[in-house]
């Protein structure tokens, strides 16, 4: 029996009122498709346009770095407290449970230890895996000013045609060799070139002098990398200042999984990018956490 289409004044249509055309939340990202948007939407949070990216990918060139050797121990409790997780396809899949809530961030490229040429490095993941694996993003290493700095940059603009052809938006992180002086001038550099050539996010180091100059001259999102151990009241710092200058949160590791208590660690963070928790506050907010922990 067809559904029998009575009157037009059955039905209600809103002849008068304008459909909504909405903008989208994310700097720089409202011209992308509609998947691409609804995975930024799963890395970012909707409501601040921010995300605490926990960052446990450091075996991929470094094998097993201190806070990770277990990461079924240490970093699954963790997971429910990021907002996205970044990590590699084979600990994805060897650790991580498969009922994980938190959106995917996939390490995508790989090549050199820690014993050669960093920058050497190749893609890693074929973008059907990265589907196959329900990602929400692929991250991917870029070495301006490094000695195969061509490579990465062509590696991450044919990961970003991948991206593109499946809705997978892509990460560039900005790799510093030994040798580059890690300044405004050298970060607006590197990732303005990343965002230039199609990145959708980029993950930069902060610096506490002319931060704000980086982010405003990125037209996409930038979000702030840890880098090594500091002291939890310098970490809680820097991940305020990069959000108050800019940044659209931050994407860290060692400073939340090398913590006495990584737990309390990433619950401060997330006051801070969330809710700009100054890093004082923060801080106690921690030791709270810690001593009920
Ligand atoms: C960059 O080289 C990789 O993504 C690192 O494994 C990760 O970013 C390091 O995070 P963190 O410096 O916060 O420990």
């Amino acid at each position: 029996m067809p559904d029998v289409d009575a009157t037009k004044e059955s039905k209600q249509f809103f002849e008068d009122v304008p459909a909504k055309t909405t903008g989208f939340f994310l700097k720089g990202s409202g011209a992308l498709d509609w998947g691409m948007r609804n995975r930024l939407a799963r890395v970012f949070n909707p409501r601040d346009g921010r995300t605490v990216m926990l960052a446990i990918d450091h075996g991929y060139f470094q094998g097993p770095t201190t806070g990770l050797e277990r990461v079924d121990l240490n970093i699954v409790p963790l997971v429910p407290h990021c907002d996205a997780l970044m990590l590699t396809r084979g600990i994805l899949r060897s650790s991580i449970p498969s009922d994980c809530a938190a959106p995917i961030v996939l390490r995508a490229s790989g090549g050199p230890s820690i014993l050669k040429e960093l920058s050497n490095e190749e893609l890693a993941v074929d973008i059907e895996d990265a589907i196959r694996l329900n990602v929400a993003a692929v991250a991917i290493q870029v070495f301006i000013g490094g000695e195969f700095e061509t490579r990465s940059v062509h590696n991450m603009t044919r990961l970003v045609d991948l991206g593109l052809r499946y809705g997978i938006p892509v990460m560039a992180v900005t790799a510093v060799g030994k040798e580059m002086v890690r300044d405004a001038k050298y970060f607006r550099l590197a990732c303005r070139i990343c965002a230039e050539l199609g990145a959708h996010l980029v993950k930069t180091y902060y610096v506490p002098d002319g931060f704000a100059t980086v982010t405003a001259s990125c037209p996409v999102p930038i979000v702030m990398a840890g880098g090594k151990k500091l002291p939890e009241l310098e970490a809680l710092t820097m991940a305020y200042n990069a959000v108050q200058e800019g940044a659209a949160g931050v994407d860290m590791g060692r400073n939340i999984f090398q913590s006495d208590c990584p737990k309390a660690m990433i619950k401060a963070i997330g006051k801070v990018v969330h809710a700009n928790l100054k890093p004082a506050e923060a801080l106690e907010y921690l030791a709270s956490v810690s001593r009920e922990a």
